[in-house]
């Protein structure tokens, strides 16, 4: 027997034995970990179970026959996470560079299959150099076999990738297409065609990590959900982004045990500033607001204008997503529009409720935001709250202008409740602009124009700058006190849990892609 195969058996006898987290050395962690050790440190202790660990590769070519390693390539199994079930697969780059051949693919879409039948998530911990290129088309054929199952998945079970290592062409629409996409800082980088490719086509000089860095695909593309500093905090980030999730779409996600008291938060009466025009950090409200650190951010640094991800609230798991005034003054632009409406999806797929924190002046205006579709991007956020039927809860902590006031989950649109703070201000614009625009003659007729205008902005002011009529109409359920946001939030979300809307017979919607 080759002595490579006789190396990987003693391999696999040792996985057997489990021992996960524990046979991390303090040392090691900052390293990159092997396939095995990744997957032993996620799973729990002595929980692991491999699946195809004999499957050699079936390629002749290129005396490919002499150089078989059990497993080609890929450590595919199923194991437990704090006691749940997840399946797993993780690309073995000693392996000919963790690619992947015809049957690396077939071991991955065993699983895959699985996953989706069981009702259980799905995590890949990719480290591959892309198609086995010995292979040609059969090495593309598994590609395409594992995009179409991610599609089926899609909406079933969750499925999380985490990039630990490179990924590169068409290797990166598997990732793509799952739920999130986590990479490890500095040793990660995912693009359709490398720097060599582009220096030829394109004459632009870049490095690999300039291209598709995590630090690029995390602040500039979106395509990373998260970034992680090493292989070991990738692995934790994995374990509790699952904690917020269901089993599938089946299941709703697990509650942790809560005792109402009495649930006030002073510490949320500061936070808004008199001063309309005055930023102030939404963080410092969400922290207020849910259990004591159990926010988990999505997308933190990509359009910060918005900010989405999972927290905790009474016990129960739901997700947020929060205008920002700190950044743009919290308006809705392209990518805060696309970032919200795929979280806001991803949430509605897996039963998990959604909460609202809405501080929002409209719509980014101006050419680059127009020619870039402001129009198709915004309508993706509105068509996503539209279509949304889990438990829907908004809290208007200041601003909701115009269109912005619609899309953000405003009852109109099928939300539940809708709660505004004592400060709120429901209208078509600011009164500055309104009083210009509707009051126009008045004010240039009259003698001091500038102290007409104020004049008339203190009156549209008075009349809407405030939450009242639209309270009056029903729009807003409550005007609440902020401290008393939180008890008002859970009691809320507690009497919606067992929320059913009914669903118009069709194949799928079209949203505004
Ligand atoms: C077969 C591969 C391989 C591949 C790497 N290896 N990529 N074998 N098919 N795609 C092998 C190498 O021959 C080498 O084998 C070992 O893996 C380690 O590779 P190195 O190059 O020594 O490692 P490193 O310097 O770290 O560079 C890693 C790398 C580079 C950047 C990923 O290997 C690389 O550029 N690989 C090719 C990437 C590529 O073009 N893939 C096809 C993309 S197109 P030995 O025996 O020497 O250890 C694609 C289409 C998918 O994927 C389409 C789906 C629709």
């Amino acid at each position: 027997m080759d002595t490579k195969i006789k190396t990987l058996n003693e391999k696999i006898a040792l996985s057997k034995l489990g021992g996960g987290q524990a046979r991390i050395d303090k040392q090691h962690q900052k390293k990159k970990l092997t396939a095995r050790e990744r997957i032993l440190y996620l799973l729990d202790e002595g929980s692991f179970e491999e699946i195809g660990a004999l499957v050699t590769h079936r390629t002749k070519d290129f005396g490919m026959e002499n150089q078989k390693f059990y497993g080609d390539g890929v450590v595919t199994g199923y194991g437990t996470v704090e006691g749940r079930l997840v399946y797993v697969f993780a690309q073995d780059f000693t392996v000919f560079g963790g690619s992947l051949s015809e049957t690396h693919a077939e071991k991955i879409c065993k699983i895959m299959d699985m996953a989706v039948n069981v009702g259980a998530p799905i995590i890949g911990l990719n480290d591959s150099g892309g198609a086995r290129i010995q292979e040609g088309v059969r090495s593309l054929g598994g590609y395409a076999d594992i995009f179409y199952r991610n599609v089926q998945a899609s909406g079933v079970i969750p499925q999380i990738s985490a990039i630990m290592g490179p990924c590169a062409g068409g290797a990166v629409y598997s990732p793509a297409m799952t739920d999130f996409t986590i990479m490890v800082q500095d040793t990660s980088y995912m693009f359709v065609t490398g720097p060599n490719v582009v220096k030829t086509v394109t004459n632009e000089e870049v490095t690999s990590e300039e291209l598709g860095g995590a630090s690029v695909h995390s602040t500039k593309s979106g395509v990373a959900h998260k970034t992680s500093a090493n292989d070991v905090e990738c692995l934790e980030d994995i374990k509790r982004l699952l904690s917020y999730l269901p089993q599938s779409n089946r299941e709703k996600p697990e509650d942790i045990v809560f005792e109402l008291k009495d649930e006030v938060r002073e510490s949320l009466s500061d936070i808004v500033p008199d001063n309309p025009n005055k930023p102030y950090d939404m963080h410092s409200v969400i922290d207020g607001i849910i259990d004591e650190g159990s926010f988990y951010e999505i997308h933190k640094d990509y359009a910060e204008n918005i900010i989405v991800g999972f927290a905790r609230l009474g016990g129960k798991s739901i997700g947020i997503v929060a205008n920002q005034p700190m950044f743009l003054a919290g308006v809705l632009g392209v990518k805060s529009s696309k970032k919200g409406a795929r979280f806001v999806r991803f949430c509605d797929a897996f039963n998990i409720p959604l909460l609202v924190m809405e501080d929002v002046p409209g719509f980014l205006p101006g050419t680059d935001q127009e020619w870039n579709g402001i129009i198709v991007h915004g309508a993706k956020l509105l068509y996503a709250f539209s279509e949304a039927t889990v438990p829907r809860v908004t809290v208007i902590t200041r601003k909701a202008y115009g269109g912005a006031y619609d899309v953000m989950n405003s009852k109109h649109i099928g939300a539940d409740m809708n709660f505004a703070w004592p400060n709120a201000e429901i209208a078509v614009m600011g009164a500055k602009g309104a009083a210009e625009i509707i009051f126009k003659r008045e004010i240039t007729s009259a003698e001091d124009p500038e102290a007409k205008w104020k004049e008339k902005e203190a009156e549209y002011a008075e009349l809407f700058a405030n939450p009242y009529s639209a309270a009056e109409r029903g729009y807003i359920d409550e005007v609440i006190l902020p401290k008393n946001t939180r008890r008002k939030l859970i009691k809320a979300f507690s009497m919606l849990e067992n929320k059913e809307v009914g669903v118009p017979k069709r194949k799928h919607g079209n949203i505004p892609l």
